[in-house]
């Protein structure tokens, strides 16, 4: 089965099975769409890949873990609508990752104490979140359907990626370890899914027709007291009943486990580099690979679990993690995943899957260094790995809208 088939995305018709997974990318500074962000996209697309997500997009100014990050709003529709036009020209299709940070916000950029599934202390702010109350699980709701509506109607985008992974809010309230609640929002799986579920069904009402809907999801937190596969699995389930097109699977959470959903190298000394605050830069200089645990890189590192969930669902699945190659992907849509989607890889090489297409290459280079992943925090992703680089992403960052 050919990855490079046509397929289809809820109301989303795509050239072919590859997606561009949600990477943010640190080309907004000041919260804006920058003309970087805008080529990023374009030449993605241009490279081939069917379906480009933007990450990220907070839904409310609490929802933010940087201050260079996004809040879905007016001011910036015109940016991203200029975006959706770049991507489309080139025959691509766009989606948005939409979320809130919940307990991991950060408190001097969202201008508030953090919002927590429960008064769980947060490790990486190190903070006490407030609980959220029912009044602002409606006002959250409501956030989320605000923004996908905008996002669609007037920014033009083709879908909406929804975060209910990596220990953000939606998956806070899925795990048992950050979601401690007494009431019907709590306790057991069926109450843990209740938030998430309202935020889905309330998105997938709101758009009807007019987007696809995805969700990404964790396999697993990656620690013992957080969600597991069994869990996972009923999670995907849910999911599918409440009309969901897509299901993204992943695993880890920020707080806890941030390179599990990333594994190889953890890019201490670039981290630190990057770090704005000066206590977290030291305690990552003195104790980086102490504070952070560590996960072998494997290929296709998510399809053990993934084949799990793909047994006991219908919707369409989209695989993600490690996937490097041509067989990986031609496995990948032999084993029913629906789509395949990469990270790393077209960070590396926008141009990858036209280079695959015509048979130029069989395999990326990519090599799980993730020194992509601190420069999020330094003018913009792009691959630094000294042999590596190419042409079209080492061009230096500019931040000219
Ligand atoms: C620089 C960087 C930034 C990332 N940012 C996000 C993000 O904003 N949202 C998200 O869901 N995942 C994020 N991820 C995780 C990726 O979506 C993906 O799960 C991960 O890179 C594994 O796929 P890969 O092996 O193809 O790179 C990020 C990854 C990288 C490398």
């Amino acid at each position: 089965m050919s990855p490079f088939s046509p397929g289809q995305l809820g109301p989303l018709s795509l050239p072919n099975r590859v997606i561009k997974a949600a990477t943010f990318e640190g080309m907004t500074p000041g919260g804006m769409p920058s003309a970087q962000l805008i080529e990023h996209h374009r030449a993605i697309a241009a490279g081939g890949t069917a379906l480009t997500t933007v990450a990220y997009c907070a839904v409310a100014r609490d929802g933010l873990t940087f201050a260079d990050q996004m809040v879905m709003g007016p001011e910036i529709v015109p940016a991203l609508r200029q975006l959706t036009d770049a991507v489309h020209k080139e025959g691509g299709a766009a989606a948005l990752q939409l979320g809130h940070a919940g307990y991991f916000a950060s408190p001097a950029v969202a201008g508030t104490r953090p919002l927590g599934a429960s008064a769980k202390f947060c490790l990486y702010t190190l903070t006490r979140p407030r609980v959220a109350s029912l009044d602002d699980l409606q006002r959250l709701t409501a956030d989320f359907v605000r923004a996908a509506r905008l996002a669609v109607e007037e920014a033009g985008f083709d879908a909406v990626e929804l975060h209910l992974g990596h220990g953000y809010l939606l998956s806070q309230f899925l795990s048992p370890y950050t979601n401690r609640r007494r009431d019907s929002y709590g306790g057991s799986l069926q109450n843990r899914l209740r938030f998430p579920l309202e935020v889905c069904r309330g998105v997938k009402q709101a758009l009807a027709e007019k987007a696809a809907v995805l969700a990404k999801v964790n396999l697993q937190d990656g620690f013992q007291a957080g969600l597991g596969i069994a869990e996972a699995t009923e999670v995907a389930q849910q999911l599918e009943q409440a009309g969901i097109d897509a299901l993204v699977l992943s695993g880890g959470f920020v707080s806890k486990t941030p390179f599990y959903m990333l594994r190889g190298e953890l890019p201490v000394a670039e981290m630190a580099r990057n770090e704005k605050k000066a206590f977290r830069r030291m305690g990552l200089r003195l104790f980086g690979r102490l504070m952070v645990p560590q996960h072998p890189f494997e290929a296709m590192f998510f399809l053990p679990d993934s084949r799990q969930i793909r047994k006991a669902v219908r919707l369409p699945l989209v695989l993600l993690g490690g996937i490097r190659s041509l067989a990986h992907m031609q496995q990948a849509r032999q084993e029913g995943f629906n789509f395949i989607s990469l990270g790393r890889p077209l960070i590396h090489d926008p141009d990858l899957i036209k280079k695959m297409k015509a048979g130029e290459i069989q395999s990326s280079p990519c090599e799980p260094c993730n020194k992509c992943v601190s420069e999020m925090e330094s003018g913009g992703i792009r691959c630094t790995h000294p042999q590596l680089g190419t042409a079209s992403n080492q061009l230096p960052p500019s931040n000219a809208t």
